[in-house]
């Protein structure tokens, strides 16, 4: 993989590189409430204007149906890049048409422009290989190089991640550059014990990752909404929790498959339960109750640690050389349950393991509650990406700068 540094000292001076980052912000209306993400493209935009490079930064933002969205529009995340590197960035309103085409023909050394989101053309996330080709073919117009460094998107077969380095000179940004170095290292070589933290809503989007890590991880600890599938798993009732019966044979098998490998699950001990899912815009007072959670009411539903399992993961995670953390505990939007996750990132920062936030959700958790994210080994800016990676699967993102 060529990186960026290479790219640096053949010279851009002139050029116009493609900046393929990942944008994908949260977003309340048109405010940004994390901007992680940009901050972390940042080095690769701010060397490339630098050394004279004309930068055109691409990006997804949300999943639109493929045609203009004003509720997804990338002008938000654009105006911020320009507040963050203290410079003018161009914006064009569509991705290869007249605005496109226009705003890069007017960039100068040393500039940047951002064009809108990718998703708005049907051909960036089309399974039709000639389909998204073509939308790779007219991206290649507009730029000489191409630099990836969307580290969130390299798990997407999309044409702006996959098919259009296949057509320009292509080279891995710093972004790509750290993410990749940190997730090697929880691959090869992870010094032990190694404990894994899983939380969010659903099992189903850790099937995979569970599965591979059964065989690497030396304790798993299990929070959020899957949790409960997997109370039910151990013949638990969940009352009206958040539960995927479909997924419970599967956790039934890696209970088990654990057990013969000698890897420790933790599971919640003590919940927060209430009869209703919080309002999340009024953060009206929720009112929880803490039950054990092998008791929760039929009427009730869990949304976050209760405070026994707040000290018992901190305790699993206290003497861990290794952890990797991926999926909120509960529901940390509504004050009232945002302390199993601050908890959790709390034994993070105490514990002198290496700890790697993975995921868009846990890393805008821990920069939502205020934590310094230097506390922490990497945040990883990538959800889905790093749970693919670790899960050992190919990323086309990252294939596609390899030759
Ligand atoms: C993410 O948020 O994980 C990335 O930006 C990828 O977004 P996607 O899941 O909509 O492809």
């Amino acid at each position: 993989m060529k990186t960026i540094d290479e790219l640096l000292a053949e010279g851009v001076a002139g050029k116009r590189v493609f900046v393929r980052a990942d944008l994908n912000v949260p977003l309340d209306g048109t405010t940004i409430t994390d901007d992680g993400r940009i901050r972390a493209v940042v080095p690769t935009v701010a060397k490339l204007a630098e050394a004279g490079a004309r930068v055109i930064v691409a990006s997804h933002l949300g999943r639109p149906k493929g045609a203009p969205d004003p509720a997804f529009s990338l002008a938000p995340a654009a105006a911020r890049l320009g507040e963050i590197l203290g410079a003018d960035v161009a914006f064009a309103t569509d991705t290869v048409g007249e605005s496109a085409r226009a705003t890069v023909a007017a960039l100068t050394d040393g500039k940047v422009a951002v064009i809108e989101n990718l998703r708005f053309n049907t051909g960036e996330t089309a399974k039709d290989d000639a389909e998204r080709g073509a939308f790779a073919d007219q991206l290649a117009e507009l730029a000489d190089v191409y630099v990836g460094d969307g580290f969130g998107a390299v798990h997407r077969k999309h044409a702006s991640v996959f098919d259009l380095p296949a057509r320009l000179p292509h080279y891995a940004g710093f972004l790509i550059a750290t993410e990749v170095g940190v997730l090697k290292k929880l691959t090869s070589d992870v010094k032990r014990p190694y404990a894994v933290v899983l939380g969010g809503a659903k099992v189903s989007d850790k099937l995979g990752v569970i599965d591979h890590l059964l065989e690497k991880a030396d304790r798993i600890l299990i929070g959020g909404g899957m949790a409960y599938t997997f109370l039910k798993a151990q013949g638990h009732e969940v009352g009206i929790s958040l539960l995927q019966e479909d997924q419970v044979p599967a956790v039934q098998g890696y209970l088990k498959r654990a057990e013969e490998l000698g890897v420790e699950f933790v599971l919640p001990v003590d919940v927060l339960v209430a009869g209703e899912f919080p309002n999340l815009k009024t953060k009206a007072p929720a009112h929880p109750t803490t039950v054990a959670a092998d008791a929760i009411p039929a009427d009730q539903q869990g949304l976050d640690l209760g405070p026994e399992t707040r000290k018992l993961y901190a305790s699993k995670l206290a003497d861990a050389a290794t952890v990797f953390w991926n999926g909120p505990m509960g529901v940390f939007e509504h004050p009232d349950y945002a302390e199993g996750t601050r908890a959790l990132a709390q034994a993070l920062v105490d514990s002198p393991a290496f700890s790697v936030v993975g995921g868009g959700d846990s890393a805008a958790a821990v920069r939502i509650l205020g934590f310094d994210e230097n506390a922490f080994g990497h945040i990883s800016t990538g959800g889905g990406a790093s749970l693919e990676y670790l899960e050992g699967k190919t990323l086309p993102g990252l294939a596609a700068l390899e030759d």
